[in-house]
């Protein structure tokens, strides 16, 4: 690949480091993603500046004024501190004529809401979960339909945000209350999906029209009554939690190669159905009479190193480096070849 100049761009956490000095702040531990990258793009040989955004796009504005790159290698998850905003970043990145990594805005709106992704996926006879959403400010009930146990969750977030052990229920009364409380407290509207047992399967895969998928990685919890049951936000992020309950993030043995092959091909439709561009993990639930059932799509997930994304490619063959490299051109090709535009 030719010597690119690449903006490297992302979300801070409000605070714009001295001289805009993006570097100092990248040492941080919560900024091991942009660190990662920023020397994977090192190595490759481009010439990278950083922008941090919060709450003012000016920032970015000015980067480009000084010099239009050839791409933004896009990490925003947040602005005004809420990921809603993602997709409007890299509308603006369209609006500005520039090629960019990852999905448009089109992907993050079908994907970033869990009620919108799980309409379009039935309407294409993809198994997900029935589910009903609760608005802010309207009454909460259960509707006859839904079956129990039921999960609740935020309509729209990420990361195991408001998930807990406490997120699965199996009456009328745990329901409005866990329901009320992410209403209240996480200021969220509220989705409630009907549970679906079974073991957890991650399928990364990355392309625009042609789609490459990466070994499958599973979330190994602990058998039923002793420990989580889920991915709750504690699973994910505190690693003292998962040594306790022996919960454990692996290469997933199917064993079944028809089965495989049946994960593979439902992840690569979800990925087209929802116009996913660049890069993507799917999040699977296999049920013990091996009904794969999609529990979420996530547009440009965590590719840090020792993440299931980085992980799963490297099990394929690409080391970081080749990710990162990968990612880029997949950024360009989707900008120069308007037929995977939509
Ligand atoms: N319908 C469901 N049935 C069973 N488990 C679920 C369901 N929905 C979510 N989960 C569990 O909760 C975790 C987080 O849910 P997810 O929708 O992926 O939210 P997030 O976007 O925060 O990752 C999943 O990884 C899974 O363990
Ligand atoms: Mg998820």
């Amino acid at each position: 690949m030719k010597k690119l100049d690449v903006i490297l761009i992302c979300d801070t956490m409000g605070e714009t480091p001295q001289n805009r000095n993006y570097l100092e702040l990248f040492k941080k531990k919560e900024y091991k993603t942009e660190r990662q990258c920023y020397e994977s793009l090192k190595n490759l040989g481009h010439d990278i500046r950083v922008v941090g955004i919060y709450d003012d796009i000016r920032p970015l504005l000015d980067a480009v004024a000084e010099k239009k790159p050839d791409i933004f290698f896009n990490l925003v998850e947040h602005f005004h501190g809420q990921s809603f905003y993602e997709r409007n970043i890299v509308g603006l990145f369209e609006l500005l004529q520039i090629p960019y990594t990852g999905s448009n805005p089109a992907a993050m709106v079908l994907c970033k809401n869990k009620g919108i992704t799980k309409e379009i996926l039935s309407h294409h006879h993809i198994h997900v979960s029935k589910f009903k959403i609760f608005y802010r400010g309207c009454r909460v009930y259960h509707p006859k339909w839904l079956k129990y146990p039921v999960i609740i969750k935020p309509l729209r977030d990420e990361s195991s945000y408001g998930i807990s052990n406490a997120s699965v229920i199996s009456n009328d009364t745990d329901l409005k209350e866990r329901a009320n409380f992410i209403h209240d407290n996480l200021a969220q509207d509220v989705i409630a999906e009907e549970y679906i047992e079974g073991r957890e399967l991650y399928v990364s895969m990355l392309g625009n029209r042609i789609i490459t998928t990466f070994p499958i990685r599973e979330l190994k919890l602990p058998i039923e009554n002793e420990g989580p049951q889920i991915a709750t936000y504690k699973v994910k992020w505190d690693p003292e939690y998962r040594k306790k309950w022996k919960v454990r993030y692996g290469f997933a043995y199917l064993k079944d190669p028809v089965l495989e092959k049946k994960i593979i091909e439902t992840s690569k439709r979800v990925y087209k159905i929802l116009r996913i561009r660049g890069y993507a993990r799917i999040d699977i639930r296999l049920t013990s009479d091996k009904e794969v059932f999609v529990i979420e799509a996530n547009p440009n997930p965590g590719i840090t190193k020792d993440d299931d994304f980085a992980l799963s490619a490297r099990k394929h063959g690409l080391n970081f480096d080749d990710l990162v490299s990968k990612i880029l051109s997949l950024g360009l090709e989707y900008n120069e070849d308007s037929s995977i535009q939509e």
